[in-house]
Parts: structure tokens; C-alpha cells; sequence
């Protein structure tokens, strides 16, 4: 191999960085709901407005790894709230496996459902930024992705890493002291203030350990208003039963045509309240019958690909929904679940390998490096399980992942301050009732990509 002397070097001083994420998604803003009336009798349905071209395979595999993490997490803390980002957590491992090889790269590119070889996983890179990338639109609501890498001013990082990142995940690349531990944290604060519009402040509590050398971060942040609001004065304190206890919380009432289905095998029932840019959604799931199969074992039971199935089975229907008044915020670690679905060396002192990112001691020329980041033009005559192998051999820079830090805040109001008159003519007998009374799971969905931005299992509205 050529790269088999300089194995030897391996680095033995440990150094960290962190991945590092935080999103937002608020529906605040009552002060424009004066416009925002329901229109039941003027409602047209429109058909979503979908590009020529969809990478579904890409996308669905987000929102698998999404919906497995979710689980994990569940699993971890029982009948919690949770809100996470799977496209925003997929991102940031994404811009990690660029960086990574050997059991590292085989590891999160497996949790990923990215390619092992590496030149179909370079196309997957290019298809996940161009996602990322369209999500970032020009709407009335907004939708911003953004992805940053602080390195340390003494870490070499290869520079085809940083221009490979650049093009593809649009990633900024900002130079940072970690020595200096405060201004650090400072700028990393700054950073997602900046890409939060000022929703995140703070975001880190404390500095990160003065040995960090990178430290990657990705902020998403949503802001959406329901394209039919709910309706603020039938809001009432009502009993939502979280297992055996029950709560009294804010429940909301909307009512009118909305896409709602029951599942194939009758174990849930799905809803989907569409924001007003015509291009997100979001969707609610509950078990239809909790008593018989809670939300836990109902989750367990399906996975996304049927729920995803369930999506293009629903039908507009006449509705009643109750739904309940959020805000929460959850910041949270998530090692234990990530290495609960396989991701494991990334975080093991030694057996991380992040030689790709880092050009820790070895000495390669520019022909190899172009072959190892996969960013030359020729590589495609090379046999990729050879190069494979030769990224393998390449000396371990000594660098592991230390934490992942996620961190979200979502609040869900009604959007509307003017009552409906026609209440009684939508209440009809034959509407179908979604009350999210018990504890119920949602996602929102971008309706372009079909990345799922956001989701959040809810066990009780009335902590936030
Ligand atoms: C966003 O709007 C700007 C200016 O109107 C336009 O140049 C740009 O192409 C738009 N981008 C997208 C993704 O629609
Ligand atoms: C980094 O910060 C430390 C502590 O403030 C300081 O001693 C050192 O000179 C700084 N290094 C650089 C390259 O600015
Ligand atoms: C945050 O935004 C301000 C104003 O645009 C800019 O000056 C500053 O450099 C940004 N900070 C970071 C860390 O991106
Ligand atoms: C969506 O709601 C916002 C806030 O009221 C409004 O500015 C925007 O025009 C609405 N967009 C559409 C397509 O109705
Ligand atoms: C309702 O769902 C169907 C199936 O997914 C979809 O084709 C349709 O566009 C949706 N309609 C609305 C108004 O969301
Ligand atoms: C780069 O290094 C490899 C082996 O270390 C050598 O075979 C190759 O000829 C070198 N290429 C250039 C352009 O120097």
C-alpha cells in the first residue's frame, strides 16, 4: 500500500472536536394573524408545487435515519418530549463522513444509508447538498440551512476537505482559538445567532475543552404560518392523557378540508397541516386506539417507509382537529443514541480516523490528494475499492469526535386572531376527528425535498 510506511506515525495525542447542531422553528409572530383567516368557503385545493426532479432515495434515507434516532432517543428517555432535526443532524454527519475513513466511514455512511463505495457516495454528497441547498428558498416562509466548521488556527485541515465542503455543503470554514476557550464559545454563539435570525442565543452553555482542534455545526431554522390558522378563542384548557396521569393543556381547535388517513393495518391516524408556502407540511400521527398500543409501541411497530407510504395515500377530508399549544425546547447529547444506531469509532479515542479532514502527519503529494478527497477529475478510472483501500492505509491524524450537541426549539400558537362564522357548517356529522389528546408524534416535512426539517415526539404539551 502507499500509504503503509506512514501508518506507523500515528499520532498519539488525542484531539477532540465536536459536531455541533442547533435548529429553531417558531410560528410566532401574532402580530400579522389579523390577515390570516380561515377561508372555508372560498378553500381551493391546489396540488403542491414539486420540482422536475426529486432525489428520493437521498431524502428517504434522512428521514430513516431520522426516524431511527428518534427512537433511540425515545427509548432512552422514557415518555420525554423530544424535538430533533434529522435533516440538520444528517447534514452535519454528512460533512463528518467527508472527512472520515475506514470503520469511522463504514459506520456513519451505513447509519446514513449513504453508499460504501466511494464514488456513489460522492454522488449522494452531491445530491444531499443540492437538497440542502433547495431548501433554502425564496418563500413566505423560511426555511434557512447553513454549515459551519471552526477549526483550530493550528490544525492543518486539508485543503481539499475545506473546498470539497465548500462546493458541496456550502459549508463556511472560520478559523478559531480554542485555546482561548472564551472568545471561542463566543463566536460559536455568534455564528448561530447569526443563522438562527436571532432565535438561538447562548447556544453554548459552556466552552468547549481548550484541546478542541474542530468543531462542526449546522443551524436550521424554520418560520411558518398555518395556511389555515387555528382558531384563538377555542382555545381551552382540556385533559390530554399522557398514560395513566392526565393533564389539562391549551388545546387548540382548527376544522376544515385537510389530507387525514387512516393506516393500511388501522394501528394510526395521520393528519397534515399545511403552511402557508405551499411547500411544508406538517404531520401528525397518533395511535388510533391508545389504550390498546401507545405511541412507543406504535412507533416501534412501523418504521418511515410506511409512514411515508401512508402520505401519498391521504385524501382531503372535513376535519376537526385539536391540537395542542406548544413551546418547547430540548438541548441535548446525542452520543448514546447515535452509537445505539451503529455510530461508534467516530467517538473512540484511537480508533476514530478523520484522515481525510485533518492532514495529520502525512506527507502526500497533490495526485494523491486529489485521489483521496475524490476530487480530482480522473479518480473515476481508478477501481474504487483500490482507492478504498489506500484511504484506509492513510496515518491516523489522532482526532475523535468528543460530543454532539443538538439543540431545538419549536412553539406551535394557533396564527390567527379572527374567529370563523360558519363554525356550525364545517362541524358536520360526517367529519373525521383528529385529537391529539394522547401523546402523538410529528414531523415537518419540506414537500420540494421531502426532507423531513423537523421532528418531535409530544408525551406532555405542558412542559416545555
Ligand atoms: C431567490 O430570489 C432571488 C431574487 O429574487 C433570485 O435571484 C434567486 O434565484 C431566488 N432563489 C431561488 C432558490 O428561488
Ligand atoms: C490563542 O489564545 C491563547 C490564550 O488566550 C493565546 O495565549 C495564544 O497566543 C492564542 N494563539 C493565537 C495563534 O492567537
Ligand atoms: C454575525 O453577523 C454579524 C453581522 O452581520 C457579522 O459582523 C459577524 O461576523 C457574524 N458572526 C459570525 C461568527 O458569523
Ligand atoms: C403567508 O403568511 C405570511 C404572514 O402573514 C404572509 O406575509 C404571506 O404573504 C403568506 N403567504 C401566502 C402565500 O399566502
Ligand atoms: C393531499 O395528499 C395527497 C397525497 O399525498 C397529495 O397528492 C395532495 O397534494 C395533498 N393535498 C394537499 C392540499 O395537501
Ligand atoms: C506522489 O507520490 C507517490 C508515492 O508516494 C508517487 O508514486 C507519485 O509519483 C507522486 N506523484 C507526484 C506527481 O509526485
Amino acid at each position: 500500500m502507499m500509504f503503509g510506511t506512514l501508518k506507523k506515525k500515528m499520532q498519539l495525542n488525542l484531539w477532540i472536536f465536536y459536531i455541533i447542531t442547533t435548529l429553531c422553528v417558531p410560528f410566532s409572530g401574532q402580530e400579522e394573524m389579523s390577515t390570516l383567516l380561515p377561508s372555508e368557503t372560498t378553500e381551493t385545493i391546489l396540488p403542491m408545487a414539486l420540482p422536475e426532479q426529486i432525489n428520493d432515495n437521498i431524502a428517504l434515507a434522512v428521514n430513516k435515519f431520522g426516524y431511527k434516532l428518534l427512537l433511540k432517543m425515545m427509548n432512552e428517555k422514557k415518555n420525554d418530549n423530544i424535538v430533533i432535526s434529522p435533516t440538520g443532524v444528517a447534514g452535519l454527519l454528512a460533512m463528518t463522513l467527508l472527512g472520515s475513513v475506514g470503520t469511522t466511514y463504514d459506520e456513519i455512511a451505513e447509519a446514513l444509508g449513504f453508499s460504501q463505495d466511494i464514488f456513489t457516495n460522492r454522488k449522494n454528497h452531491e445530491q444531499l447538498g443540492e437538497l440542502l441547498q433547495s431548501i433554502n428558498a425564496n418563500v413566505s416562509s423560511k426555511t434557512l440551512y447553513a454549515d459551519a466548521i471552526f477549526v483550530d488556527t493550528q490544525t492543518p485541515l486539508r485543503q481539499l476537505y475545506r473546498n470539497y465542503l465548500h462546493d458541496v455543503y456550502r459549508g463556511e470554514i472560520l478559523n478559531t482559538n480554542f485555546t482561548d476557550s472564551e472568545d471561542a464559545k463566543n463566536k460559536i454563539n455568534e455564528w448561530v445567532t447569526n443563522n438562527t435570525e436571532g432565535q438561538i442565543e447562548n447556544f453554548l452553555k459552556r466552552s468547549l475543552p481548550t484541546s478542541t482542534k474542530v468543531a462542526l455545526l449546522s443551524a436550521l431554522y424554520f418560520n411558518g404560518q398555518w395556511e389555515k390558522p387555528f382558531l384563538p378563542e377555542y382555545t381551552t384548557k382540556l385533559p390530554f392523557k399522557k398514560g395513566k396521569v392526565t393533564v389539562m393543556a391549551d388545546l387548540m381547535l382548527n376544522f376544515g378540508h385537510f389530507n387525514f388517513t387512516v393506516s393500511e393495518n388501522n394501528d394510526f391516524i395521520m393528519l397534515a397541516l399545511p403552511y402557508n408556502d405551499s411547500e411544508t407540511n406538517m404531520y401528525a400521527v397518533k395511535p388510533r386506539l391508545p389504550n390498546k398500543l401507545n405511541l412507543l409501541d406504535l412507533m416501534e411497530k412501523i418504521d418511515y417507509e410506511q409512514i411515508d407510504k401512508t402520505i401519498n395515500e391521504m385524501t382531503i377530508k372535513k376535519c376537526v382537529v385539536r391540537f395542542p399549544k406548544l413551546e418547547l425546547k430540548t438541548s441535548m447529547n446525542l452520543d448514546n443514541s447515535l452509537k445505539a444506531i451503529g455510530i461508534q469509532d467516530m467517538f473512540t479515542p484511537g480508533a476514530a480516523n478523520f484522515a481525510l479532514m485533518v492532514n495529520g502527519n502525512a506527507i502526500v503529494n497533490n495526485t494523491e490528494e486529489e485521489l483521496i478527497t475524490r476530487s480530482g477529475t480522473k479518480i473515476e478510472d481508478k477501481e474504487s475499492s483500490l482507492i478504498k483501500d489506500m484511504l484506509d492505509s492513510l496515518p491516523n491524524p489522532g482526532i475523535h469526535v468528543d460530543s454532539v450537541t443538538h439543540e431545538v426549539k419549536l412553539t406551535i400558537n394557533e396564527y390567527g386572531t379572527e374567529a370563523v362564522a360558519a363554525t356550525s357548517a364545517v362541524l358536520a356529522r360526517s367529519a373525521e376527528l383528529f385529537y391529539a389528546d394522547t401523546p402523538f408524534y410529528i414531523f415537518i416535512r419540506n414537500e420540494k425535498t421531502h426532507l423531513v426539517t423537523f421532528s418531535a415526539v409530544i408525551f406532555d404539551p405542558t412542559i416545555e
